[in-house]
């Protein structure tokens, strides 16, 4: 299997509920390892630009509200398959659709205020990254 990065958001709603620790703790038993990590409040401007792809949809003004109503921690995973990985773990975007025992599930409230973001491909793991990490601020040690 090959090792992949992908960027996870753990969004405010999240963080409202102080539950950094239990979310972090299901990419790690997972096997995936956090290789960069910073605490972030987005500017409407940086959310409006990470979020572009949405910009046509009816939800696109709620999904910005949201992101920028309190600081979010964004965080590099990296492991064996780990955009397709991390996307289980979270579960559907919909916590009503996600499967019990996934992120979503357990933590998320509704479809705007859902605990966290995954890429959603390997391209957009690439792009989403480089969007708040530089290249010195993830760390390239091997792991195991
Ligand atoms: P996320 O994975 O961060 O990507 C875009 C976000 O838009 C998504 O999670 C949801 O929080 C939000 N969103 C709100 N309504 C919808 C919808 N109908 N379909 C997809 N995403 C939605």
């Amino acid at each position: 299997m090959l090792k992949q990065r992908t960027l996870s958001i753990i969004k405010p709603d999240a963080i409202r509920k102080n539950i950094i620790g239990k979310i972090i703790n299901r990419f790690e038993e997972a096997g995936l390892c956090i290789i960069a990590a910073k605490f972030k409040k987005l500017s409407r401007s940086e959310a409006e630009s990470f979020y572009y792809i949405h910009k046509d949809r009816a939800f696109f003004k709620e999904l910005i509200d949201f992101m920028v109503s309190g600081p979010s921690f964004i965080q590099v995973l990296e492991g064996d398959d780990a955009v397709q990985k991390n996307r289980n773990i979270m579960g559907n975007t919909d916590p009503k659709k996600a499967d019990i025992g996934t992120i979503r599930a357990d933590f998320a409230d509704s479809i705007d205020a859902n605990a966290v973001h995954g890429s959603d491909s390997i391209d957009n793991a690439v792009k989403e990254i480089s969007f708040f990490f530089s290249e010195t601020e993830i760390y390239a040690q091997e792991h195991k």
